[in-house]
């Protein structure tokens, strides 16, 4: 998994791959991983120099199922058998359609002794936007807000700007170089004109994304006139004129995998509203507003059991501002 992350945004829209084969002693013999799109496979590259040696004894283990198809690269299961590798370890089977349960079949049928699904969990949040792409044909979504410790994220009217501080800023900048695309709405655009690039961190600045069913964003906002990529979203709407954010999001280009929501309460509970957020990441700043436009607002529950309950939660402190991030799907 060390290794996978290696490959990190260069390898968009493949997932992230490592392998590493080891001797029947424990010893390393070969190691690598996918670089970048189109190129070598994870496989490929922990193989390459181990043409003459005998693997009968060895462990290949990578985190994602072989491939069987010819895409790019031929099938990493045929170049397995083909070097005689005696037994695999899988972390996560591959759900794309040309591989998921092929790769492993492939070596299976081969006589290669297999172990799937060793540190599961962790190989599939590893690769949490391309198996949300391939499992429900949308990208992975982030949801990322600041607020007060009451839960504001504004005085009711007038402007609000960073709530949070520094340290928080460069880890929401981190987070926007992470993501294929930050998407966000025209209250925020109208509110605070931000630029959404990422300048505080290292790392590209991703594709911007305003759904602004009714054209209200300005020609002279700063996603629209600073020069760097913004994509402004008219349709499809739903009944009530708003856009349908479910078919929307199965519309998004394929190469999209990770999206980072950064809008105000109204486009944010809509995403929440409609099951649509995998990750939740809140920012609460050490401050009391007393009121003013609350975080979330819909849907409202009556009653506490009917909250909206994660399946895992994390705390982290950045700079003097609680960073709650809380898993709303297992990809
Ligand atoms: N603290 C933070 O993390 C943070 C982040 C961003 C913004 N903010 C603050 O939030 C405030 C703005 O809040 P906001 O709620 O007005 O802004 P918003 O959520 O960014 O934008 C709201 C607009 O999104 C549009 N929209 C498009 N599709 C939608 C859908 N399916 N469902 C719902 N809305 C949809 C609607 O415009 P139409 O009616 O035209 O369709 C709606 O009025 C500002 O004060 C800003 O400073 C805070």
């Amino acid at each position: 998994m060390e290794l996978a992350r290696r490959g990190a945004t260069d390898v968009r829209p493949n997932p992230m791959v490592g392998c590493v084969v080891v001797g029947r002693t424990g010893e390393v013999l070969g190691a690598g991983w996918h670089h970048r799109f189109g190129g070598p496979h994870a496989e490929v590259h922990a193989l390459e120099t181990l043409e003459r040696v005998d693997l009968s004894g060895a462990t290949l283990y990578v985190n994602l199922e072989p491939c069987s198809f010819h895409g790019k690269t031929p099938p990493c299961a045929d170049l397995i058998v083909e070097r005689g590798v005696g037994t695999v370890v899988i972390g996560a089977l591959d759900p794309n359609p040309r591989v998921s349960g092929a790769g492993a079949e492939r070596l299976r049928q081969a006589g290669v002794s297999l172990r799937i699904g060793v540190l599961e969990k962790e190989c599939r949040i590893l690769n949490a936007g391309f198996l949300t792409r391939m499992t429900l044909g949308r990208p992975h979504v982030t949801l990322k807000m600041a607020q007060s410790l009451d839960g504001f994220v504004a005085p009711r009217k007038g402007t609000s700007q960073w709530i949070t501080g520094d340290s928080a800023r460069r880890r929401v900048h981190a987070m926007r170089s992470w993501a294929d695309a930050v998407l966000t709405g025209p209250g925020t655009i109208l509110a605070d004109d931000p630029s959404l690039t990422v300048r505080h961190a290292p790392g590209r600045s991703p594709l911007r994304i305003v759904l602004d069913a009714r054209g209200v964003v300005p020609d002279g906002a700063k996603v629209l006139s600073d020069g760097n990529r913004t994509l402004i979203v008219r349709a499809p709407q739903d009944p009530s004129g708003r856009i349908d954010l479910k078919s929307w999001l199965s519309d998004v280009d394929p190469s999209i995998l990770y999206i980072l929501v950064e809008a105000g309460p109204t486009l944010s509970s809509a995403f929440l509203a409609g099951g649509l957020v995998d990750e939740l990441a809140v920012f609460s700043a050490p401050i009391l507003m007393g009121g003013g436009m609350p975080s979330f607002t819909d849907p409202a529950r009556k009653t506490l059991a009917e909250a909206l309950r994660p399946g895992g939660v994390q705390y982290e402190q950045v700079g003097l501002d609680m960073l709650t991030t809380l898993s709303l799907r297992q990809p």
